[in-house]
């Protein structure tokens, strides 16, 4: 159960949302569903849940089991590189705490998903951005850095990122988005202004997520130096947007090869994988999940420098408590 949003680690942020502890669970799509957003939320964390790419359906159902498995508050997460208005709609019912949107402006939506009572988050990555959201009336700022794992709209590291957006949030709480997998990334979060974090690739090697066990392997496997922040690689399904992977040998041969264009690279044709029976191609922005066959290697395997942290596959509510308990420690607040 969710503690006292009050407490030694107290926060501008934990107090907003209510919440015990001032870590997020980053939403991924296609790997964070109810049973991880559950873990996180009953262990005194933020679940954020993706539904970007979610039919109606989906988002029904994972909405209802997640109120089946937590009394946490939750936010749900919408990418604004699509239309997302009839998702809002659906996710707007089911009463989220907050409404976090990625990849573009909030300013449209604040005043609707106020009049429905749910707060604003909205990513940004530079203190322009910043500006703009805390101008258009945002709740909360998710301040992602270059470091991080998927898509990465910015350029600006984390920490030079967090403090130059902190100066221009004034009262509005930010949270530090990148290269953060315990409690030593917490505490340094927090030395830089913000009110907290929100990680991803460290909820990836977790029993809860629905990530590909060998997605997982690759993930414990990899050090910081092996990842790639690419625009052109994996995206069929989402051009023209930054990502960050584990390198693999289909991105190496294609960097060996100039980065040749969609049409003209290796295997350019080729389905690698399958989910329920539709194919998924070379290059397509997937997600693996647990429910996938074929060459999962090959696929986009989002992860942040951070990765090189990972090194065993831990329970989410196991990650939050330790990452508590170190924070604690090194800001001596025990
Ligand atoms: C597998 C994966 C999928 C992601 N999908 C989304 C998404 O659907 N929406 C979103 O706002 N951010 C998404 N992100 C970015 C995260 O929200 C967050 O910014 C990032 O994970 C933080 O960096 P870290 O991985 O180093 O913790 C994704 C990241 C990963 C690793």
């Amino acid at each position: 159960m969710p503690g006292s949003p009050s407490g030694p680690f107290s926060t501008a942020f934990t107090k907003l949302v209510g919440v015990s502890h001032p870590v997020a669970l980053a939403p991924m799509g296609g790997v964070v569903e109810s049973d991880l957003a559950a873990a996180v939320g009953n262990a005194g964390g933020y679940p954020i849940m993706p539904f970007s790419w979610s039919g109606q359906d989906v988002i029904e159902a994972e909405l209802t089991s997640l109120r089946a498995k937590t009394k946490a508050h939750f936010a749900v997460n919408l990418c604004l590189a699509m239309p997302q208005d009839a998702r809002l709609e659906l996710c707007l019912s089911h009463k989220p705490n907050a409404v976090h949107f990625f990849w573009g402006d909030a300013a449209p939506y604040v005043r609707h998903v106020h009049a429905h009572g749910a707060l604003v988050i909205q990513t940004v990555s530079d203190s322009e951005e910043a500006g703009r959201a805390v101008a258009a009336g945002v709740d909360v700022l998710v301040a992602q850095g270059w470091e991080a794992g998927g898509h990465v709209r910015g350029t600006v590291a984390t920490l030079p990122l967090i403090p130059a957006v902190v100066d221009v949030a004034g009262s509005v709480p930010v949270l530090a988005a990148g290269g953060i997998s315990d409690g030593r990334g917490l505490a340094a979060a927090l030395c830089l202004g913000a009110s907290g974090v929100v990680m991803g690739t460290r909820f990836l090697a977790t029993p809860e997520s629905a990530a590909h066990k060998e997605y997982v392997a690759q993930l414990i496997a990899a050090d910081h130096g092996d990842t790639l922040i690419e625009t052109d690689l994996y995206n069929v399904g989402w051009p023209n947007a930054q990502h960050r992977v584990l390198r693999n040998a289909l991105a190496e041969r294609w960097l060996a090869e100039g980065r040749p264009d969609n049409r003209s690279r290796h295997r350019a044709d080729d389905a690698i994988a399958q989910r329920g029976g539709v194919n998924i191609g070379t290059y397509q922005s997937t997600t693996p999940h647990r429910e996938m066959t074929g060459e999962i290697e090959a696929m986009s395997m989002w992860a942040g420098q951070s990765v090189g942290l990972v090194r065993q596959v831990e329970p989410a509510g196991s990650i939050v408590a330790r990452v508590m308990d170190e924070a604690r420690t090194i800001l001596s607040l025990r």
